[in-house]
């Protein structure tokens, strides 16, 4: 488990042709559904797209430079109710569900990439992404995971060095 976890890497290249079979996107969807969530409102909801046609509207409205190759995605929506008191946890919950995809993408043979910010910041690329998918108005859509075989290399990003993130007892405490 903590060998896939350091193996997922950000994919941002072109994919091979082949269908996903939907045994694996029910699988990924439901590693997705699985994940926890603040007092368990389970506000993240999932669209697997797997149809030729369907793929090609959205490829078509996505101004973002991502691999047009993917033979699926999946959307990733959130309801953004308050969970409990004044607190809304969709964003948690929608980012416990997405990594638990990614690791399962992962785990099946497949890349993928949390693609947020390039599609959130286009809020006329959401709203035809609304459209093409029937999202209705209080489901919100915040991310797009494409999923394929790939054909390029992984590039793998640096991180920084443990001992500058994680430490032992208190801040920046080594032992
Ligand atoms: C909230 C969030 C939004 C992101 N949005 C995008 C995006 O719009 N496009 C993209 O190519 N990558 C996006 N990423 C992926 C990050 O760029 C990537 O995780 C980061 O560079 C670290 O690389 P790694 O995933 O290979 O560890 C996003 C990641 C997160 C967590």
């Amino acid at each position: 488990m903590i060998d896939l976890i350091k193996s997922r890497h950000s994919y941002r290249g072109s994919f091979q042709p082949q269908p996903v079979p939907r045994a694996d996107l029910i699988k990924i969807l439901e590693a997705g559904l699985a994940a926890p969530s603040g007092c368990n409102k389970q506000t993240t909801s999932l669209i697997a797209v797997d149809d030729p046609q369907v793929l090609a509207q959205i490829w078509d409205v996505m101004t973002a430079p991502i691999s047009h190759t993917a033979p699926a995605l999946i959307a990733v929506l959130a309801q953004k109710i308050v969970s409990y008191r004044d607190k809304t946890y969709y964003m948690q919950d929608y980012s416990a569900a997405i990594e638990n995809m990614l690791l399962a993408i992962k785990a099946l043979g497949y890349e993928s990439c949390w693609v947020e910010g390039q599609v959130t910041e286009d809020p006329d690329m959401v709203q035809a992404i609304n459209g093409i998918l029937h999202i209705p108005a209080d489901y919100h859509l915040v991310c797009l995971l494409p999923v394929g075989i790939a054909t390029d290399e992984v590039k793998l990003v640096a991180k920084k060095p443990f001992e500058e993130r994680a430490w032992f007892n208190g801040f920046m405490k080594k032992d």
